[in-house]
């Protein structure tokens, strides 16, 4: 059996669209809200196996996407460095803000014994997925989740962790080289434990400045990716660096990773020339297009489709599904997708 979306990654030309939705598992589904009533917190169910093996598959069911993203959080990582890190409901995450670099510490012993609950869901959905379902693990990339450790929840400007960067680079380049180092290690044992393909996730990169972004964003990126490719050479790596806008170009011809993820605010035209030319893509409909539903969603996705279709592009979207969104849309969408012929 073909793992198309893998496949897809690599650079090669499928005779189906492969997709997969960032957030398929989660809050829209029924399925998923009785079960997260039973398992206590959101964190106590990314480290229960079982809730989250059964709510990776929960989409699948449904949709038949081609790809199962592991459940978990990219916020794990700072508490498996032994940060404190709970989620409020109704508020999102809450940490225990950090005022320097060594308040984490790397141990890579106590790291992978936090985080073999992750390891376990994995063993035990690389033996239930079906042979041709892509699995993907995933991880935050180092700014993003410094955001999170720095400013102790989500922020709208940045200040807490932005004034330390302008403040004292270096020490908060040993925060950065902390979180390459366990980040590396992390997605390897993701790879060891049957993740086929591997997403880093750097949602809030288009903070930056650019002299930033190449220090922040772009040069710890290369060092995960070349970490990760030492063990693991022919594993698809897909960079998300949302919001970047022409950065993407740098991005993707400076840290060597396999595939990028595109939000939507990038015109298809400069997808298709100055990404799509370079790597397989992956993206990008807006997601409030999937939370509206009907003829416009359709038309968007076929809009997508029809731009990128002649060379090797995952369909997703430009960010995760919307809590509200009904799961007749994903189903519309799916079905759309599943139908579309390529050769
Ligand atoms: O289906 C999937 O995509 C896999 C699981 C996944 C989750 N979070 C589950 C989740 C993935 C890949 C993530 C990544 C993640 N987490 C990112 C990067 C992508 C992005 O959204 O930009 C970020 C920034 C986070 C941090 C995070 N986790 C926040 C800010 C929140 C609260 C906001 C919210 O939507 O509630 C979360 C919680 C979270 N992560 C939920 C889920 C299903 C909701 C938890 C719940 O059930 O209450």
């Amino acid at each position: 059996m073909r793992k198309i979306l893998k496949l897809a990654l690599q650079g090669e030309q499928t005779n189906r669209i492969p997709f997969w939705f960032m957030r398929q598992a989660g809050r829209y589904l029924p399925e998923y809200r009785k079960l997260r009533k039973t398992a206590g917190g959101f964190l106590d169910m990314c480290y229960n196996p079982d809730f989250a093996t059964e709510v990776t598959l929960q989409p699948l069911r449904r949709f038949d996407m081609d790809g199962a993203i592991l459940f978990s959080d990219i916020l794990v990582t700072p508490h498996a460095l032994g940060q404190d890190v709970s989620f409020v409901p109704n508020k999102g995450p809450v940490l225990e803000p950090i005022k320097r670099a060594n308040d984490v510490i790397f141990n890579e012993d106590q790291f992978h014994t936090h985080l073999s609950p992750v390891y376990k869901t994995l063993d035990n959905l690389s033996k239930e997925l079906q042979a041709d379902k892509t699995l993907i693990g995933f991880a935050g990339a180092p700014f993003t989740v410094a955001t999170y450790m720095i400013e102790g929840g989500s922020s709208k400007d940045f200040g807490k962790i932005k004034s330390w960067m302008y403040r004292d680079e270096s020490e908060f380049q040993n925060l950065i080289d902390t979180l390459v180092q366990s980040t590396s290690s992390y997605l390897i044992k993701q790879i060891d434990h049957g993740a086929d393909v591997i997403q880093i996730f750097d949602s809030w990169a288009s903070a930056l400045t650019p002299a930033h972004f190449d220090r922040f964003v772009i040069a710890p990126t290369k060092q995960i990716i070349a970490n990760i490719r030492k063990h693991h050479p022919d594993t698809p790596i897909i960079g998300f660096p949302k919001g970047v806008g022409s950065k993407y170009v740098r991005y993707i011809e400076q840290t060597g990773v396999s595939a990028v993820s595109f939000d939507h605010s990038l015109g298809l035209d400069f997808v298709k020339a100055e990404l799509q030319s370079k790597v397989p893509v992956q993206g990008g409909l807006d997601n409030a297009a999937l939370l509206a539903g009907g003829t416009s969603m359709l038309n968007e996705a076929t809009r997508i489709v029809e731009t990128l279709k002649s060379a090797p592009f995952v369909f997703n979207l430009g960010h995760g599904v919307i809590k509200e969104t009904p799961p007749e849309h994903v189903a519309e969408l799916s079905e759309y997708l599943k139908s579309v012929v390529l050769k």
